[in-house]
């Protein structure tokens, strides 16, 4: 193939192999400028039905115009080939980045937020990717992501769209004969058991390429290809942090909306998505991030219970000793109701401290910051701390994420509480924090150590 001309292309250098045919960079020698052919295999394109749909598709993803989305040229034949030219990527894909592991935390939030960001203006056009997976997101040398082959995806959808509800073996049978799909390791519960699709389905599959970013591997894996679509269908994916340490859980968090198993708990717009990222970015950058709680981790190992079932199942063990043990003393239960009441007194203090943890810690997290001389203004609003500090050391940053940190760890359910530092504020901002709600702290004069000023309980 190499050197051969196609219409106006001349064939450089074989680029890969995908499920639909090869791959090769090609000089354009009408514009002079280097392109990415994919030449279809023959049985790709024998229906002529599938054909015209195939075609109509990638028109339609073609007029979508986005920097993260590599752009389709043109649907050409020569002679018995039919192939596809379009914007040529220099640079690796994500799967080969993942790999070498070349992707740090910050880079992975990068592409996540570009990708995220492409997909949501493809949404809003109307066209859903269906096959987004670390091959087909590629990052240019200099650094710019691309999503690769929008739109294609569909022909080797439309088979499995007409016959929405096919049991899933058939579908996974259909998967193995054909081998067009490649991986199904990105393919949501919809798309596994070859339900109808929708934008959300590329949500799920964005969620599993974060994942696969963020952590190295892949969410969904089984020994086979049933087990792989029976963990997509209805197993919990193991949490990031296990997989790799310092990841944030403000990450998990947006990780667990797209990999929802049904598709009306996922995000139902990824420019929710892309905020939230650019959200755990900050956080990323600022250096502050919230661990695990506890209770998450305990949850995890239970198979996923309710906060308030894990309270429930606290206070109802908690009783159940106390009987068994008012029993071993002796005492049977039955003549004993003072033993009785004691122990459920004892179960409803206990459970009382649980519910108050987070203001306690709260409280203590402001009590012990407030002591720094660098601090001047503690808020909490929405779980969120603003301390406005001066004249801070690296040290400063080190000790208030050392007690958030400490704090989140203690905090045994709930949203981990975040930090937000503010360094060398002017008067004006000072006194406009000063007027938002939930301040805790105030140092007036600050030449002197800590008193409180403001304590308001909300927050
Ligand atoms: N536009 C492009 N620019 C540069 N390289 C590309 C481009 N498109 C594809 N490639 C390279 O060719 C390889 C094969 O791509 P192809 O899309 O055929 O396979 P795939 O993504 O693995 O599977 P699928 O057929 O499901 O998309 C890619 O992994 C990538 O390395
Ligand atoms: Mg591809």
């Amino acid at each position: 193939m190499i050197g051969k001309s196609l219409k106006n292309y001349v064939v450089e250098e074989a680029l890969g192999k995908g499920g639909m045919g090869m791959v090769y960079r090609a000089r354009d020698t009408r514009l002079g400028r280097s392109v990415a052919l994919k030449i279809l295999k023959p049985e790709v394109v024998q229906d002529p039905d599938r054909r015209r749909r195939f075609i109509q598709e990638a028109r339609a993803a073609s007029a979508v115009n986005h920097p993260a989305i590599a752009q389709i040229y043109e649907i050409e034949e020569s002679d018995d080939t039919t192939f596809i030219s379009m914007e040529y990527v220099d640079g690796s894909t994500v799967r080969q980045l993942v790999e070498r592991g070349e992707l740090d935390l910050s880079a992975a939030l990068e592409v996540a937020i570009q990708v995220a960001d492409g997909l949501a203006r493809a949404h809003e056009a109307g066209i859903v990717h269906r096959d987004i997976k670390s091959d087909n997101v590629m990052v240019s040398r200099d650094g710019h992501p691309k999503i690769l082959d929008f739109g294609l995806a569909k022909l080797i959808d439309i088979g499995r769209d007409s016959d929405a509800g096919a049991s899933r073996l058939e579908t996974v049978t259909r998967t193995q004969a054909g081998m067009i799909l490649g991986t199904i390791h990105y393919m949501s519960p919809e798309q596994a058991r070859g339900l109808p699709t929708d934008r959300r389905s590329d949500v799920f599959s964005f969620g599993v390429l974060l994942y696969e970013m963020a952590s190295g591997s892949l969410p969904f894996k089984g020994a086979s290809v049933l087990d792989t679509l029976h963990a997509i269908a209805y197993q919990e994916t193991q949490p990031i942090s296990s997989l790799k340490a310092n990841l944030p859980y403000s990450l998990q968090k947006v990780i667990d909306r797209c990999l929802q198993k049904k598709p009306e708990d996922r995000y139902q717009n990824l420019r929710e998505t892309v905020a939230d990222l650019k959200r755990v970015k900050r956080e990323v950058e600022s250096g502050v991030t919230g661990g695990v709680p506890l209770l998450e981790r305990v949850r995890f190992w239970l198979g996923g219970m309710t906060t308030k079932g894990m309270i429930w199942a606290a206070v109802a063990g908690a009783v159940v000793g106390g009987l068994f043990f008012s029993w071993l003393l002796g005492n049977g239960p039955g003549e004993n109701w003072g033993g009785l009441i004691f122990v459920g007194l004892a179960g409803l203090f206990i459970f009382r401290r649980f519910r108050n943890r987070g203001q306690r810690e709260a409280r203590r997290f402001v009590k012990k910051a407030s002591a720094f001389r660098e601090v001047r203004l503690i808020t909490l609003h929405k779980g969120e701390f603003t301390v406005a500090v001066e004249k801070p050391t690296a040290k400063t940053y080190l000790k208030l994420n050392a007690l958030l940190t400490a704090a989140n760890e203690r905090l045994y359910h709930g949203d981990p509480m975040t930090l937000v530092i503010r360094e060398e504020l002017a008067e004006v901002d000072l006194r406009k924090l000063l007027a938002s709600p939930g301040v805790r702290f105030l140092r007036e004069d600050p030449r002197r150590p800590g008193k409180m000023k403001a304590a308001g309980t909300g927050g």
